[in-house]
């Protein structure tokens, strides 16, 4: 059973919330699904159409975008930005400003018991496999195979 929201949480009536989901204060929750039992921390955005899946942890900061699916198990740390526009423009060329009709979402997959460092930016197109670990503060521009550890900005696989 979940608690009813509290006054200072957002959390929109089309929002899925699994059993025994936490969600803790300043959120800001929308057209999303989180599974049973996860976590979901302090000034936390997660727009319309994003999956996290069951016993995830989402800590405080964070921002988690149209287009991405997170699956179970997975630990997102404090301020990680997700991305789904590689090109994002304000306007179109007549300077009109861009709608949903004018820009395509670019899909982000995050597989099970994988663990995203504090401050990591994930851009779109990509998978983080299973178990894997990406280092705080990176910046992934590709794919992280399962169980690798990526550091930096181009995030590299760590090399011991
Ligand atoms: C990636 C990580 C798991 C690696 O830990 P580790 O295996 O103990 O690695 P080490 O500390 O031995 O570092 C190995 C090398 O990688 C570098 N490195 C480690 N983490 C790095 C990072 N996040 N970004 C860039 N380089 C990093 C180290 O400087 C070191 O380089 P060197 O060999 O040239 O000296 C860890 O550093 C990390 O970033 N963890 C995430 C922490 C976090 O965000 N927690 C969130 C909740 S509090």
């Amino acid at each position: 059973m979940n608690p009813p929201p509290r006054p200072n949480q957002q959390i929109a009536p089309d929002v899925k919330l699994g059993r025994d989901v936490r969600v803790f204060g300043f959120v800001n929750l929308y057209g999303c699904e989180i599974g049973d039992e996860s976590r979901i921390g302090t000034f936390v955005e997660i727009q319309k159409g994003a999956k996290i899946g069951r016993r995830c942890k989402i800590s405080s900061h964070s921002f988690i975008c149209e287009g991405v699916t997170i699956e179970d198990e997975v630990f997102i740390g404090h301020h990680v930005v997700f991305t789904n526009d590689l090109f994002p423009r304000a306007t179109n060329p007549d300077g009109t400003l861009q709608t949903d009709a004018d820009w395509k979402c670019v899909p982000t997959l995050v597989q099970r018991g994988a663990s995203i460092g504090s401050g990591a930016t994930i851009l779109c197109g990509i998978t983080i496999g299973a178990g894997a670990t990406v280092g705080a503060g990176s910046v992934v521009t590709r794919d992280v195979p399962s169980g690798a550890t990526v550091v930096g900005n181009p995030a590299k696989a760590l090399v011991r």
